[in-house]
């Protein structure tokens, strides 16, 4: 299993899952699907494209309550098996570990329910901090659910904390979550 820069020759296998309403966005969940297919089917490429964004160029984000927010620097990677197997996402803001309180965590991930149990979540996240090493970030943040314990996990399997729980913002629902954090070492970027 690798993680892979996404490309056409990736698309089929991602349009089948979200075609089947899976989605790789745990927040905005079936909008974000619907989304996807949508610009796929205008402009492939530009869909493709926006999916590397390091400069982020595009544009605000939507949060789940409808408002927009400051879109950070990023990049989707796709894990792949020969086939979809799953999505990871990184946003990251230069300067710092820190993020913007609309920003819930560094790393995203979600993996299809017909590839799940076979490590590649754990696989992906151990895959994608050797790649963000050179960014100089002292650590990254992820969060999760409490009773979200596979991604509970696959976060411990790569040797993260339990830093805080907080209350999330308004604009996502509030609720409880929990906040873990992965110290980083100097590590070179990976191609
Ligand atoms: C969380 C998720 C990405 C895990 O993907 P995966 O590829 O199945 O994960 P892995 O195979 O690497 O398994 C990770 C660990 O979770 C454990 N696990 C899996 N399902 C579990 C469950 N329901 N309860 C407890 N642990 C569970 C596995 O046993 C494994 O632990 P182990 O290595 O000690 O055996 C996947 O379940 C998913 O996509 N969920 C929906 C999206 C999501 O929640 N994303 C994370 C948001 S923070």
């Amino acid at each position: 299993m690798i993680l892979v820069k996404p490309t056409r020759e990736h698309m089929s296998g991602y349009v089948e899952a979200i075609s089947k309403g899976w989605s790789p966005d745990n927040v905005r969940g079936a909008v974000t699907a619907r989304d996807h297919l949508r610009r796929i089917a205008v402009a492939p490429d530009a869909f493709l494209g926006g999916l590397d964004d390091p400069e982020a160029r595009g544009g605000p984000v939507t949060l789940p309550d409808g408002t927009q927010a400051e879109r950070l620097p990023g990049f989707v990677r796709w894990i792949w098996d020969g086939d979809y197997c799953g999505s990871i996402s990184f946003r990251w803001k230069p300067g710092g570990a820190e993020l913007p309180p609309h920003v819930l965590g560094h790393i995203g991930y979600a993996v299809v329910p017909w590839k799940q149990g076979r490590g590649y979540a754990t696989r992906a996240l151990g895959l994608l901090l050797t790649q963000i090493g050179g960014l100089g970030l002292s650590h990254v943040d992820l969060t999760t659910d409490p009773a979200n314990l596979a991604s509970q996990e696959v976060i411990l399997a790569n040797g993260g904390y339990l830093a805080e729980r907080f209350t999330k913002l308004a604009a996502y629902g509030g609720g409880e979550t929990l906040r873990f954090r992965i110290a980083l070492e100097p590590r070179p970027i990976c191609p």
